[in-house]
């Protein structure tokens, strides 16, 4: 993996981009957060340790699903559901089991899942750091009655993947001799994806977990470098972060060039949004993919406000190709593509879109992988997540917790009848009744 940040730089920009004496201003930043990642200030940065963790227990019940199960449907929401779906669109292999991710309470979602699966082929891997998530505990609930009543064994089609001492789905792990997974302790959602959490579904899908983890621990050497010029986690974390406090460009936009990577600009909003929108700070992100948005985006990016930068990725080979037939040829825009490939037109496609955005004076950069794999896969989750960290750092705010997404919850359990809610409930009745404003 490389990143060329070239477009980012004054050079190119013509003043509405960022020196090299830019990034000397914020050395003493750059020098404390590093200090603080090395000494482990916050514990949730065991992270860091995840692609060095023995997998042979993961893989071992990677196995006993595959042998069984024709149908494998994880429960769990937000960073339990969303580095699973990275590596299933991304990974999977064609004769591995049919996998579902059911994070949203869609009650929809839950039929057209149950109509496709037998349930005596599946199995159910519940995924939940807390155990508290009442999305997951209420799909849970739905599927072990559905067990029970179908006559089935939940030992036989659970697998519970949570905190390895608290919380109430290892209560019951423990209680109902589930088969469980142990997410380590300071690991938090967004963060798991090299943790259980995915590694389990990749095994599933016939990845080899230890693939993922060996690209990360690449990557993890190279982001360990306190130069910010050689780590390429803390310069981009660098140049987003001045591009917002110079330039006031507060959001980033992930544009891969592959269809398969979707969801990775959409792991990556979570991971982005969740740790950096803090205290009034925060930076925006935006999932897009290559080709498809020059055709809704790009001229917004373009000649709208100038408050962006476009972070691409770019696929040197994509494993296979397709050469556009040389026919058509007395038709001038026909012949233009006759004889060349689909990976030259999209990689063209990608470089064009930063050369114009360059041109109109747009900051964007790029990272290049080779290939779409475990390991360079398993190498962006860790980068993205050093990157993250490393950029809440930067802001000096907490990039681990999300205290204001528990107010909505507390909301929803009051409207549940949570006993000890009333208060929250009464408030919610007297809020109805005042929101007039409709037509
Ligand atoms: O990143 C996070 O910590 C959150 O988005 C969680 O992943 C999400 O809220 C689900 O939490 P849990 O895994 O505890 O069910």
């Amino acid at each position: 993996m490389r990143i060329n940040y070239s477009f980012m730089m004054d050079e190119f920009l013509k003043d509405r981009g960022i020196k090299p004496e830019h990034l000397k201003t914020i050395e003493p930043e750059i020098r404390k957060s590093h200090e603080k990642i090395e000494k482990r200030y916050y514990p949730e940065l065991e992270f860091l340790d995840l692609p060095f963790k023995d997998v042979s227990q993961i893989k071992e019940l990677g196995n006993w699903i595959k042998e069984k199960a024709s149908h494998f449907v994880i429960l769990g929401i937000g960073g339990s559901a969303l580095g699973p779906r990275v590596l299933c669109d991304s990974l999977k292999k064609f004769h591995s089991p049919s996998v579902f991710i059911y994070d949203n309470v869609d009650p929809k979602t839950l039929d057209r899942i149950l109509k496709h699966i037998k349930l005596k082929e599946t199995v159910f891997n519940v995924i939940t750091k807390s155990g508290t998530t009442g999305e997951t505990i209420a799909s849970f609930m739905i599927i072990w009655d559905l067990l029970k009543k179908t006559g089935l064994k939940p030992e036989e089609h659970l697998v519970i993947t949570t905190d390895p001492e608290k919380g109430p789905m290892r209560k019951i792990a423990k209680e109902y001799n589930i088969k469980s997974l142990p997410i380590p302790p300071g690991v938090v959602g967004r963060y798991s994806v090299l943790s259980p959490v995915g590694l389990l579904c990749a095994s599933v899908i016939g990845i080899a977990p230890e693939e993922l983890l060996e690209g990360a621990a690449e990557i993890h050497k190279r982001c360990s470098q306190q130069e910010v010029f050689k780590n390429p986690a803390y310069i981009f974390g660098s140049l987003l972060y001045l591009n917002d406090i110079r330039f006031s460009r507060k959001i980033n936009i992930l544009m891969p060039y592959a269809d398969s990577l979707k969801s990775l600009s959409e792991w990556f909003c979570q991971l982005w949004a969740e740790s950096l929108g803090k205290e009034g700070k925060g930076l925006m992100p935006y999932p897009s993919t290559g080709a498809t948005d020059q055709h809704s985006q790009l001229q917004l990016w373009i000649e709208g406000p100038d408050d962006k930068v476009i972070i691409f990725i770019r696929i040197e080979d994509y494993g296979t190709d397709r050469q556009i037939p040389v026919i058509f040829n007395d038709i001038k825009e026909f012949a233009l593509f006759g004889g060349h490939t689909l990976s030259e037109l999209i990689k063209a496609e990608q470089e064009s879109t930063a050369l114009s955005l360059m041109k109109a004076g747009r900051p964007s950069m790029t990272i290049t992988i080779n290939s779409i794999n475990a390991s360079s896969i398993g190498g962006l989750f860790h980068f993205f997540e050093i990157a993250t960290a490393f950029t809440g750092l930067l802001y000096g705010i907490n990039p681990f917790n999300q205290p204001a997404v528990e107010s909505g919850k507390i909301f929803t359990k009051a409207m549940m009848g949570k006993e000890d809610l009333k208060e929250q409930a009464e408030e919610v009745k007297k809020i109805r009744e005042k929101s007039k404003y409709e037509v």
